[in-house]
């Protein structure tokens, strides 16, 4: 087994019955998304799931689980999803999969958020390894990379194919990258006050356990 599908399997063992669960977006999130497929069709569990984003509603509904709306089911009993850092207190960088702005929405409605990675993942302090990903809207985005740069960080705009990367709700994302992060609670709240951003990467207090797989097996960080 790969260390992703570790991470995912030992997650998946606390789906349950009856719950509704928030289906994470990337690649590690995606195992855990077809091992909850598995669950619904050979265990016959009546799950109903919440996706993060274009990709995890398609892929939801491609295994089996029942896709519904946040606004139509606003508690959601548990999420799993994956991360691009997670620090020792368990404060995460998120998005480098474009996703982070559903996925705060969907977090911040969860009663335990589970997150799965790999160790790569951890750092000792937010921003030593990923760039952090901000969600601006188009109009007037350099002038909001002008703002972020004025914090101390370095801000590119994300490319696909020599055309800025569109998120699923139609806004560009800024990599800033940071020497370091610290007072990530802060540092959200000040990204999130500049006009134009949307919201950003920083998921500060909203883990409640993170499945870290390495070689030596999967560690559960509370
Ligand atoms: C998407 C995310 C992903 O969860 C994050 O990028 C991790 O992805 P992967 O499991 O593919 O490394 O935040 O917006």
């Amino acid at each position: 087994m790969d260390l992703k599908e570790l991470a995912a399997a030992e997650a998946v063992k606390y789906v349950e019955d009856g719950m509704v669960v928030g289906l994470g977006s990337g690649s590690t999130a995606s195992i855990a998304i077809r091992l909850i497929g598995d669950k619904v069709k050979g265990e016959g569990l009546e799950i109903l799931g919440v996706p993060t984003s274009t990709a995890s509603d398609l892929l939801g509904r491609a295994v089996g689980i029942k896709v519904v709306d946040l606004d139509d089911h606003p508690t959601v009993d548990l999420t799993i999803d994956g991360a691009d850092e997670v620090d020792p207190k368990l404060n995460l960088i998120k998005g480098l999969g474009g996703a982070l702005v559903r996925e705060k929405i969907v977090a911040a409605a969860s009663s335990v958020v589970i997150i799965v990675a790999d160790d790569s993942k951890l750092v000792d302090y937010l921003g030593q390894k990923a760039p952090l990903p901000v969600e601006v809207v188009r109009f007037s985005h350099k002038t909001t990379t002008r703002r972020l740069s004025a914090l101390g960080c370095r801000p590119v705009l994300r490319m696909v194919d020599n055309a800025p990367f569109t998120t699923d709700n139609g806004n560009y994302i800024l990599d800033c990258r940071f020497a370091r992060i610290d007072g990530p609670a802060a540092m959200e709240s000040t990204i999130n006050n500049i006009p134009g951003v949307v919201d950003n990467g920083l998921f500060v207090g909203r883990a409640n356990k993170a499945m870290i797989a390495s070689k030596n097996g999967v560690r559960i960080m509370e």
